[in-house]
């Protein structure tokens, strides 16, 4: 292990409340919770934190449409947000809404430092807005007369504020080019590089100044300048980018902000969909470079979800809930399962299951098809056929005829599980990575090689045979690399590999114990179903 000094934050997008959580907030924020419950493992101070993104003029107009006032609008969805942490079993250690508090007092103080520091200057605001995506776009981006993402876009002329992101195009460009692994994956980060030098998709020559502040409507965070002739609301983009701040109390400079922001060990990451990369790698490292204050260490952007195929859209009527999906596994279990013990926790086991599922169909990065077919046979497949099945016949054999003994110099042990080691220790570079696809499958590598071993050496005819000192030494191999995998998947499927590591009767085992081998004489708990199989 190194750099036990880093101080990780990981952060979700804070999501519009102007919508029901759907599968792209519950992947997003899985992605967070897993890289959060893997630093957490590795010994490192973590910090996870998702939220709510209450103000602009989308959520303005959705609650008219509900005849509620915003405030009253914003508490009642924000639930269905929180409500989401629960239900996906996400350790996230904060949750942040955007009308308290602590973050309009953050998101003044952050104004008054870019204004102080004359980055800010008021003008007239004329041009193209989609309220949709709450993006201002020029002429020569719109397609078909409309935005580029498809949202249509209305005419604005009115006064506001600006920023002046014209003056930070080189100050990016070299801060791009000295931290390689600032944005990830590569391609994004091309994609991000070309936008910024105003290459020729967008041509826009250089970096336009950007409008900070909005008088047409008035929900959202007051511009702190008595004596703007018209009431002002600051740009629903930068109050929301700044809860990254708020959340760690920058107002207050507190000790949180100091540990997961400004230290030198913190270690501040974002993960996003491709979407919003624009917002959190230009917009947002412009800026901190103009508050002086430092920059986030990377940005990582997903792909997208579609549903067979076709893009996800409300007005489709094709959205994924990942509530409905839920219950949609949950009633695809053989009921009762068969062999699951009394108390068998089919809730959370389900969750895992989803959480899998999103992980292992495709890389993190590239866009993916959800298909409920494909879940069941992935799970069938992997989980249950695979990891299941070895666990179960090799924990029941030890249980009932067996015990755990010395393998230190049992050759074929020793290459099993040295091979075994290779291919885990790489899942945990690749999932620290965020190649959680690559990571799992290492995962998968390693439960195949371990069934392939039993097969080979049938420990069901040694034990026939009376050979029973070589039957446990095949067994405790076995467990050895059941201990590996259980621990490793921990972050992707916390309750399945909890409930692993409980029949080996470990607890509390961190990353670091991880290759150690377990004791001879170490008592296993009686096996039962962990794994019911999807009909
Ligand atoms: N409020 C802003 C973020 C502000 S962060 C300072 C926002 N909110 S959002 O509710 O629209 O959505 C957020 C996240 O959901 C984005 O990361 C977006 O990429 C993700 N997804 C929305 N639809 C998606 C799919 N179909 N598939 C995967 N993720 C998708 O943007």
């Amino acid at each position: 292990m190194k750099n036990l000094s880093k101080n990780f934050y990981i952060t979700s997008p804070i999501y519009y409340v102007n919508d029901s959580p759907h599968i792209g907030h519950a992947y997003t924020s899985i992605a967070c919770d897993i890289l959060a419950r893997l630093k957490r493992l590795q010994g490192f101070d973590t910090r996870f934190l998702t939220g709510t993104d209450e103000h602009g003029q989308k959520v303005q107009r959705s609650a008219e449409k509900l005849n509620k006032t915003p405030q009253e609008f914003c508490d009642l969805i924000s639930k269905n947000f929180f409500a989401l942490t629960e239900l996906l079993n996400l350790t996230n250690d904060d949750f942040i809404r955007t009308t308290e508090a602590r973050h309009q007092k953050s998101v003044v103080k952050f104004w008054k430092k870019l204004e102080e520091r004359g980055f800010i200057y008021l003008s007239v605001y004329e041009g193209w807005y989609a309220v949709r995506d709450e993006a201002f776009y020029a002429q020569d981006e719109l397609i078909d007369g409309k935005a580029p993402t498809g949202a249509d876009v209305e005419w604005h002329k009115e006064e506001s504020y600006f920023f002046k992101l014209s003056a930070f195009q080189d100050q990016l460009l070299k801060f791009y080019e000295q931290n390689p692994d600032f944005i990830e994956p590569e391609s994004r980060r091309n994609e991000v590089i070309s936008f910024v030098r105003g290459g020729k998709e967008y041509q826009q020559g250089a970096l336009q100044d950007l409008s900070i502040s909005r008088t047409s409507f008035n929900w959202g965070i007051k511009v702190p300048d008595e004596n703007a002739k018209t009431k002002h609301v600051i740009y629903v983009w930068l109050d929301a980018l700044v809860n990254y701040l708020s959340a760690l109390d920058y107002a207050d400079d507190a000790a949180l902000y100091q540990k997961f922001w400004a230290d030198e060990n913190a270690f501040p990451i974002h993960i996003v969909g491709k979407d919003i990369l624009r917002f959190h790698a230009v917009y947002w490292p412009a800026f901190l470079m103009a508050a002086d204050l430092p920059l986030p260490k990377k940005i990582f952007a997903h792909g997208w979800w579609t549903n067979q195929g076709q893009k996800i859209s409300k007005s489709l009527g094709n959205v994924i809930d990942p509530k409905t999906e839920i219950n949609w596994i949950a009633e695809s279990f053989t009921w009762p399962p068969s062999g699951a013990p009394q108390g068998f926790n089919a809730a959370k086991t389900v969750v895992d299951y989803f959480r899998y599922f999103l992980f292992r169909e495709v890389a993190f990065g590239s866009d993916g098809n959800y298909s409920r077919p494909n879940l069941v046979q992935r799970i069938n497949a992997e989980l249950v056929n695979n990891i299941g099945n070895l666990c179960q016949r090799t924990l029941s054999m030890i249980f009932k005829n067996g015990e755990i003994v010395d393998v230190s110099g049992y050759q074929a042990g020793s290459e099993l599980l040295k091979k075994c080691e290779e291919l885990i220790a790489d899942a945990l570079i690749k999932i620290n990575d965020l190649q959680f696809e690559a990571g799992i499958q290492n995962i998968i590598s390693c439960a195949s090689s371990c069934n392939l071993f039993l097969e080979q050496n049938a420990p069901w005819n040694l034990k026939k045979l009376g050979k029973v000192t070589e039957m446990n030494l095949v067994l405790t191999t076995v467990a050895n690399a059941l201990k590996m995998i259980a621990l490793v998947l921990q972050p992707v499927v916390p309750h399945l590999s909890l409930s692993m590591l409980d029949l080996l009767q470990l607890k509390e085992v961190r990353a670091d114990q991880l290759f150690t081998r377990l004791s001879a004489g170490h008592k296993i708990a009686e096996p039962k179903v962990i794994f019911p199989k999807l009909a």
